[in-house]
């Protein structure tokens, strides 16, 4: 099956060309000037014209079915990955767990296990590690080495769950060195939040607000800065933030950049857009929609200024979305009355892509780096590339026709993943996803879902090829 896509702008991350794209089966077979593929002979042709015609987006942080403060992320692989379809997302790298004492192989055998024959689009996996002991340690290289998952998730927060301390950090950092994988840390001072929540709790500022309040900005960048500085004592460990926030964080990563350190940084499309007193702050339990960990920043400092800046420089690499959704009912109304049991996400794998082209609209990034932070560098950073995150000759058909002229708004309504409520209620968005093909299928087009679950195949991924 031969499929010519014929009068649209190819963007790549090296910019924007008129071009057609002959897909042939499940891998895209050329890139042509417009007057060579009047040669060409398909048996299907599909009219690009007035789109852009972007690589799949790759999306390198989600957590379907996540267990979380005694509930579970309200996604499964099957709704969340038919959701990121829908939005032009065609690859999600989502997260094994381990917690302390499980043995690391089987738990990713059961987060393979729930993923099998659900998902709509390709999948990867990371691993947390939440109990990093001995056989922890050594199961790291087996992954690395055996199973395709070469990113391990460490976490300063969330003590009594998820959380390693600095002895824990280093050692699995100086087996990442050994192994060649990426550490993705959660940077946050979780001991010392602890703290502060349990002192708001007492005094009664049980609202959601308290979240975010005592989560402040200076606890992002310490625990950043003590990331990066274990990192480099483990010998150069590549090490990669997660769910960037805070002006002060990513100051901590451009000083080490600049160092030469291989640190990168991700932020997500909820610190570009809501805010603590807009979101977090909306009257009565309202706020808990938008319970999240690292928190909404205030409005009135430069947070959201300085990330889509640290977009534009490279300083922030990627843009994922932490994607971690919690109905209103019966999962963040566990939290009523104590923030402290809220459980902690937003949902959004739908809508990253349209949420940052609005900044290509707003005049925050280019075409180029659009494509760049949402799909070609989460593909390289995370050892995808050059199957995902490009339209070349040889990469997987995963291909998106986005239709600038279109208007998008964003709802419960409309949306596709199983959550009650929209973090982006009502929000327009320039542009509009025309047609989805994943590995060469039409998986979306005008309107209509044309996937099916078991379609998206496991992607085992090799080492980052993002180091410098
Ligand atoms: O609030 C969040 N981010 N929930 C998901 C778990 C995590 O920390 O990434
Ligand atoms: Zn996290
Ligand atoms: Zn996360």
């Amino acid at each position: 099956m031969r499929t010519l896509i014929k009068g649209g702008t190819v963007v790549n991350a090296t910019g924007p060309h008129i071009a057609d794209v002959l897909v042939d089966g499940e891998t895209v077979a050329a890139v042509l000037l417009p007057a060579l593929a009047l040669e060409i002979t398909a048996d299907e042709v599909i009219d690009a014209a007035g789109c852009y015609v972007i690589p799949g987006g790759v999306d390198a942080h989600t957590h379907m079915e996540m267990p979380f403060g005694g509930t579970t992320a309200s996604d499964t692989f099957a709704t969340g990955t038919a959701a990121a379809a829908w939005g032009g997302t065609t690859t999600i790298i989502d997260f094994a767990i381990q917690t302390p004492g499980q043995a690391v192989p089987e738990c990713l055998d059961r987060w393979h296990q729930k993923a099998a024959g659900s998902c709509a689009v390709d999948y990867g996996f990371h691993m947390i590690l939440g109990g990093v002991d001995a056989d922890a340690l050594k199961a790291m290289d087996g992954l690395a080495d055996h199973e395709g998952v070469t990113s391990f998730k460490l976490f300063m927060a969330y003590p009594g769950v998820y959380y390693s301390d600095d002895g824990q950090i280093l050692r699995a950092m100086q087996q990442a060195a050994g192994n060649g994988a990426m550490i993705m840390m959660h940077a946050e001072n979780g001991i010392a939040i602890d703290v502060l929540a349990a002192q708001a709790v007492w005094r009664g500022d049980t609202g959601p607000l308290y979240h975010g309040l005592t989560r402040p900005a200076v606890l992002e960048a310490e625990a950043t800065h003590r990331a990066i500085a274990l990192a480099e004592a483990a010998g150069g460990t590549p090490l990669y933030i997660v769910h960037m926030s805070a002006s002060e964080a990513l100051a901590e990563v451009s000083a080490a950049r600049s160092r030469g350190a291989n640190v990168f940084a991700e932020t997500c499309p909820q610190y570009l857009y809501l805010t603590l007193e807009d979101q977090l702050g909306a009257p009565g339990f309202e706020g808990a929609k938008w319970v999240c960990s690292t928190p909404l920043r205030s409005k009135h400092q430069s947070h959201a200024h300085d990330l889509w800046r640290g977009l534009r420089t490279d300083d922030l690499a990627v843009v994922s979305t932490d994607h971690c959704p919690f109905c209103m009912k019966d999962q963040k109304e566990l939290g009523i009355g104590d923030f402290t049991k809220i459980p902690n996400g937003i949902g959004g794998v739908e809508h990253r892509m349209q949420l940052i082209y609005q900044g290509v609209a707003d005049g925050q990034l280019s075409l180029a780096r659009w494509v760049e932070t949402c799909a070609t560098t989460p593909a390289r950073m995370f050892g995808l590339y050059p199957r995902k995150g490009v339209i070349a000759p040889g990469a997987d058909a995963d291909i998106v026709l986005y239709d600038p002229a279109g208007t998008t708004v964003l709802g419960a309504a409309t949306h596709h993943m199983n959550l009650d409520y929209s973090a982006y209620e009502g929000l327009p968005v320039a542009g509009a996803v025309r047609t989805v093909l994943s590995r060469g299928r039409r998986v979306i087009d005008a309107g209509r879902f044309l996937g099916r679950a078991g379609h998206g195949q496991y992607l085992p991924r090799g080492l980052s090829s993002y180091l410098r």
